[in-house]
């Protein structure tokens, strides 16, 4: 089969992120200060494969490639591949089939986390030769994910898989499908095939169930680590918050007259002055913090200001700026170059210049 590439899903339009991903692809969205694309490529490289496909669109690809490069800090080699439009995940296989020939693959969407990377993965992969490997997680909302259900589930027996229904309304398990894949070149005939879903896709999920139904043998993998499909705001604070849990807490930036307490990363050219940071923390390089409070699992991106202001639980992206504001931000996603301040003019009201889709609660 040669040796293993790998294809990572990073086009699509990230509508449920929005409004950060109306100017921005949401696999560069950071997740303790890293883009999220980047821990995927990480664990692509560290399974031992060099050679990655990263699909893009048209809107967002320039942003990733400028990202991300020719993929020589992570030790591989990247090739970008244009999808014109988000027209599924086995529509992305198809468009990259030139570039994946006959060799079996790992794909990885572009913004998933898994806990553990895929090394394992992969050696059973290769040393089980099955025509796909899929892995599955129970989650407790399974009609937002595609589904399997399993045969033979019982003590010693490997379970089969019998059926895969992608957003199912009646779910006929909890197991969800995470989004790394490993294929044969056998996907590509079961792609083909293919007919749009009701959501006009052509459904990588359904590709796998041509495979199962034409005799293929697709075995399942329960992840037992955590996983995270960060599409949504409120995984991506989780995320951020199971990233910044694995983090050591290093400080190269300048730290005057402040208290740091647990483990707080303090970004080189960084500066924290008459503060409290209560870790896990990540501060990026050249923000500045006067006489504020940051709480657990925040994430600061680069060249942030925050004045006279309380955080806990957020993450900020790079160039934001926060300044006596009189409550507590919480559970907050920030995106880049926004601005919040309190002026003091009168009359005392609300100035807002909010983006399309925002979302701002005010107690
Ligand atoms: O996260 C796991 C889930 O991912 C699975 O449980 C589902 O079975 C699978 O269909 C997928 O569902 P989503 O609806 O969450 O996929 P999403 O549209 O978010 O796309 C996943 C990634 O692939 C994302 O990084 C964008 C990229 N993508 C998506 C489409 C539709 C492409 O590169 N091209 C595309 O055409």
């Amino acid at each position: 089969m040669g040796s293993l590439k790998g294809l990572i899903l990073a086009g699509g339009t990230g509508s449920r992120l929005r409004p950060i991903t109306h100017t921005h692809a949401k696999q560069l969205v950071p997740v303790a200060n890293k883009p999220v694309l980047f821990y995927g490529i990480e664990a692509i490289a560290a399974a031992g494969i060099d050679e990655i496909g990263i699909i893009i669109a048209p809107e967002t690809g320039d942003a990733i490639r400028a990202a991300a490069g020719d993929g020589s800090r992570f030790g591989v080699r990247l090739t970008y591949i244009l999808q014109d439009r988000p027209a599924g995940l086995a529509h992305a296989v198809l468009t990259a089939e030139p570039f994946l020939g006959s060799s079996a693959f790992v794909m990885y969407l572009g913004d998933n986390l898994l806990q553990g990377g895929i090394t394992d993965l992969v050696g059973e992969f290769e040393a089980n030769s099955p025509d796909a490997l899929i892995l599955l997680t129970p989650v407790a909302d399974p009609q937002n994910y595609g589904v399997a259900e399993l045969a033979d589930a019982v003590e010693g027996a490997t379970p089969r898989v019998v059926r895969l229904v992608e957003k199912p309304a009646q779910p006929a398990s909890d197991l969800a499908l995470v989004g790394v894949y490993m294929f044969t070149a056998a996907v590509h005939d079961a792609a083909r095939a293919l007919a749009p879903s009701a959501r006009g896709e052509l459904e990588i999920t359904d590709a796998i169930q041509a495979l199962v139904d034409g005799g293929a043998r697709v075995e399942p993998h329960i992840v037992r680590g955590w996983w995270k499909d960060t599409g949504r705001v409120e995984d991506m604070l989780e995320a951020n918050r199971l990233i910044l849990d694995t983090l050591p807490g290093t400080v190269d930036g300048e730290v005057l007259d402040s208290q740091l307490e647990g483990r707080v990363t303090i970004e080189a050219g960084a500066v924290v002055e008459h503060s409290t940071v209560r870790g896990p923390v990540v501060i990026g390089a050249g923000s500045k913090l006067s006489h504020c409070y940051v709480g657990p699992y925040t994430a600061i991106g680069e060249n942030c200001v925050l004045e006279h202001s309380e955080l806990e639980h957020s993450i900020l992206l790079a160039g934001a700026s926060v300044a006596n504001l009189d409550g507590r931000i919480e559970s907050s996603l920030l995106g880049r170059d926004v601005r919040l301040s309190r002026s003091g003019r009168q009359p005392r009201a609300y100035r807002f210049v909010v983006g399309d889709n925002s979302d701002i609660a005010i107690p």
